[in-house]
C-alpha cells in the first residue's frame, strides 16, 4: 500500500516535473542559446557590425525591421518572407517597401548560424538580437533580451496595414495601434524616440510639405524654417527615392534629439509632432528631452517587451532555415 502510494507519487512528480519543464521551454529567457549554439548572440552581433561598418544605416533599418515584424502577426520574422506566386507577403507592403533595409544583415548571420548549429536559431530570434545590437552600436541602451522565439510561416502583406501605425496617425490613434499590441501610451512615447536615427523618404513627409489638408503650404504646425528646408529637400513631385534624416544634429546615435526636435515643432511626421497634442504624452517628450538617463532606461524596457509581442515558443512555428523561405 505504502509502496503502491509511493510510486504513485513518484509519478506524480515526473509527471509534474515534465510538465514545468515543458512550461520552462515554452518561455522566453535570456541565454536561451547558451548550450544549443553558445556562439549565436556573438554571431549576430559581429554581422551587425560588419554591415554598420559598411553602411550606418542597417541600424535604424534593423531597429525598423524588428518593430514591424513584431506589430504583424508577433515577433515571428514574418517580416523577412519573401512574396512567392501565390502570397503576396508583408515584405512587399508600402509600409515596408522600398523603405525597409538591413536584410543582408540577417541573411550573413543565419547563413553562419546554420553551419555552426544547424536548424537551431529562429529568424525571429536573430532579427530580435540585430535590433538589439543596433541600439548598442549607435550608443543607445545595452540590455539583454529574452529568446525563444520560433518562427511563422503566415506572412500576408494585406495584415500590414491593419497593424502598423500610419505617418499620419493622430496621439489617439496611435495610442490605440499600440494599445492593439499591449504596450501603452507611455511605452509608445518611449519607442518613437527610435526616430533619432535613420532616415525617411521624402514620400512619408510631402503630405506635411505641400497643400497640407487643404491649405496651400506646409502644415502649420512645423517649423518654418525647418519646413522650408524640407521642401528644398524634397521638392515637389520628387524622385521616390529622396530621403532626408530623422534627427538633423545626430542622425546616429541614440540619443534624446528626438524629443527636443520634437519640442521646437521640428517632429518629421504627423505622428512625431502630434504627441504634443495630449497632456500625457506631451509631458512625457519634455521630461525624455531633458532627461536621456531616464529615456535609455525606459526605451531598453519597451525594446524588450516589443520583442515579446505574441511570440510563438515551445514547439509552435518552425525554425526556419532560409529567412526568406517557409522550411
Ligand atoms: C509611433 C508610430 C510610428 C510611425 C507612424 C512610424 C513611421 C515611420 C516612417 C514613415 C518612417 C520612414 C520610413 C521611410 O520612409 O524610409 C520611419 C522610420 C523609422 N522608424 Fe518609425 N514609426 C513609428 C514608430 C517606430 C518605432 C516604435 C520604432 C522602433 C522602436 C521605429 C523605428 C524607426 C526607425 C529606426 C526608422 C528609420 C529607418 C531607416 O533609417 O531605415 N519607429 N518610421
Ligand atoms: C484640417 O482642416 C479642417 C478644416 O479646416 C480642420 O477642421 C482640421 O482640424 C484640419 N486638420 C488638421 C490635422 O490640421
Ligand atoms: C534563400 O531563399 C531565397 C528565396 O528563395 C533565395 O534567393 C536565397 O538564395 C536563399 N538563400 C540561401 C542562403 O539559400
Amino acid at each position: 500500500m505504502s509502496l503502491k502510494m509511493s510510486i504513485h507519487s513518484l509519478i506524480l512528480f515526473f509527471a509534474l516535473s515534465c510538465l514545468s519543464v515543458q512550461i520552462i521551454e515554452a518561455q522566453l529567457r535570456v541565454g536561451f542559446y547558451s548550450r544549443s549554439c553558445p556562439s549565436a548572440e556573438r554571431i549576430v552581433r559581429e554581422e551587425v557590425m560588419k554591415g554598420f561598418n559598411k553602411n550606418r544605416g542597417v541600424a535604424p533599418g534593423l531597429i525598423r525591421m524588428h518593430f514591424h515584424d513584431c506589430f504583424v502577426r508577433g515577433c515571428d520574422a514574418s517580416i523577412l518572407i519573401d512574396t512567392t506566386s501565390s502570397n503576396n507577403a508583408e515584405k512587399d507592403s508600402p509600409a515596408n517597401s522600398p523603405s525597409l533595409r538591413g536584410f543582408e544583415v540577417i541573411d550573413n548571420a543565419k547563413a553562419r548560424l546554420e553551419a555552426q548549429c544547424k536548424g537551431v536559431v529562429s529568424c525571429a530570434d536573430i532579427l530580435t538580437f540585430a535590433a538589439r545590437d543596433s541600439v548598442a552600436i549607435t550608443l543607445g541602451p545595452r540590455y539583454a533580451v529574452q529568446a525563444g522565439r520560433r518562427d511563422g510561416r503566415i506572412s500576408l502583406m494585406s495584415e500590414v496595414l491593419q497593424d502598423v501605425p500610419g505617418f499620419t496617425f493622430n496621439v489617439d490613434q496611435l495610442t490605440q495601434s499600440f494599445l492593439k499590441k499591449k504596450l501603452t501610451q507611455e511605452e509608445m512615447v518611449t519607442l518613437s524616440g527610435a526616430h533619432t536615427i535613420g532616415r525617411s523618404h521624402c514620400t512619408s513627409i510631402t503630405n506635411r510639405l505641400y497643400n497640407f489638408n487643404g491649405t496651400t503650404g506646409p502644415d502649420p504646425t512645423l517649423d518654418s524654417r525647418y519646413a522650408g528646408r524640407l521642401q528644398q529637400q524634397c521638392p515637389q513631385g520628387s524622385a521616390s527615392t529622396l530621403v532626408v534624416p530623422m534627427d538633423t544634429r545626430t542622425p546616429f546615435i541614440t540619443d534624446v534629439n528626438y524629443y527636443r526636435d520634437v519640442l521646437a515643432n521640428r517632429g518629421l511626421f504627423t505622428s512625431d509632432q502630434t504627441l504634443l497634442t495630449n497632456s500625457n504624452t506631451a509631458k512625457e517628450v519634455s521630461q525624455n528631452a531633458r532627461n536621456q538617463f531616464l529615456w535609455m532606461r525606459k526605451f531598453a524596457a519597451a525594446m524588450i517587451k516589443m520583442g515579446e509581442i505574441e511570440v510563438l515558443t515551445g514547439s509552435a512555428g518552425e525554425i526556419r532555415t532560409n529567412c526568406s523561405v517557409i522550411n
